[in-house]
């Protein structure tokens, strides 16, 4: 049966520990693992801009041993005129693994339908699955285990990243915290399958609206950009809606004394996270950024490796 990672929670508990295993290995041994030799190619599309995303499935793929194959807006005819089906079906043929960074969700869904490869999403609007994935590995290189340890996710939770980190870290069995203004927080339906998830990983979902409660005692605190990509023309209301949740050293200091701060960046030091913090010794998003490249490598050698 072809696997494909459409959602956080397309890898059950114990696949997601194989994945981060062997991203964790791959760390290690960079060019080890070449599931993708011949070279195979991999068809990896943007509709939207992407600097992590671009460079980390590129050289990705190059790393095992494959031909990654970037498709800007508007270079294919995949959208405008072809339909996601026709396009699956075709691509099908060609190459074997498709990467699809888009707006809508049902697109990746009605891809991954019609798709006898890997579909793999690269960010739809609703979802960020492999930056979960990068940011998991970094946890667990600076805290050691996963499971028990509590991550606070602050600002938009009802964005992409706020529904991945609900399903994402539950699956993980860790206790997932999110606080937004009331009107940004989760989808119903995402808080259900996350509180479904934990209650069998041993984790628990926490969905708040005061930071500084969420941000108490957590091993973990985390946030993205106020503005996501295709919301640019309600930049200001959403800088006014979202102040209080600006990640500052004193709303750090009420976390774990040793706590760490990630961020999928690309960050704004003037909205969502100070320079002290992002800049500071607690700040681990470099790592985080790196890791994107081992643990989608990861994933795209066991979802070949589980498709065969
Ligand atoms: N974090 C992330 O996905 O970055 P890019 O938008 O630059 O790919
Ligand atoms: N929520 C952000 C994530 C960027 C990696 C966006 O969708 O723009």
């Amino acid at each position: 049966m072809t696997r494909h990672f459409l959602r956080d929670d397309d890898l059950s508990p114990s696949e997601q520990r194989e994945v981060l295993d062997l991203a964790a290995r791959m760390k290690q041994d960079r060019f080890s693992e070449r599931p993708l030799e011949g070279p195979q190619s991999a068809a990896i599309f943007f509709d939207k801009t992407s600097t992590r995303t671009r460079f980390s499935f590129a050289a990705g793929v190059a790393d095992l041993g494959g031909n990654p194959i970037i498709v800007n807006p508007g270079e294919a005819q995949l959208g405008a005129k072809e339909s996601i089906s026709d396009t699956a079906k075709v691509l099908s043929r060609m190459v074997s693994l498709i990467v699809w960074r888009t707006h809508t969700h049902a697109g990746l869904e009605e891809m991954a339908e019609n798709a006898t490869v890997p579909v793999i999403n690269s960010l739809s609007d609703d979802f960020h699955p492999c930056q979960i994935l990068a940011d998991l590995q970094t946890i667990r290189e600076q805290k050691g285990e996963l499971q028990g340890l509590t991550a606070a996710y602050l600002g938009d939770a009802a964005n992409n990243m706020g529904h991945s980190y609900l399903l994402g870290f539950a699956t993980a069995g860790m206790h997932i915290r999110v606080a937004g203004p009331a009107g940004f927080h989760p989808r119903a339906d995402i808080i259900a399958d996350a509180e479904k998830i934990a209650a069998e990983t041993g984790g628990s979902v926490t969905v708040l609206t005061d930071p500084a409660e969420a941000v108490a005692g957590a091993d973990a605190v985390i946030t993205d950009t106020w503005v996501s990509m295709g919301q640019e023309a309600e930049k200001a209301e959403r800088i006014a809606t979202f102040g209080a949740y600006r990640v500052t050293p004193e709303l750090m200091a009420g976390a774990k004394g040793d706590a760490i701060f990630l961020h999928c960046l690309p960050a704004y030091r003037e909205y969502e996270v100070a320079p002290e913090v992002i800049d500071g010794p607690q700040s681990v998003v470099w790592d985080e950024a790196e890791n994107r490249l081992h643990a989608q490598k990861a994933l795209m050698a066991w979802l070949l490796k589980e498709s065969k």
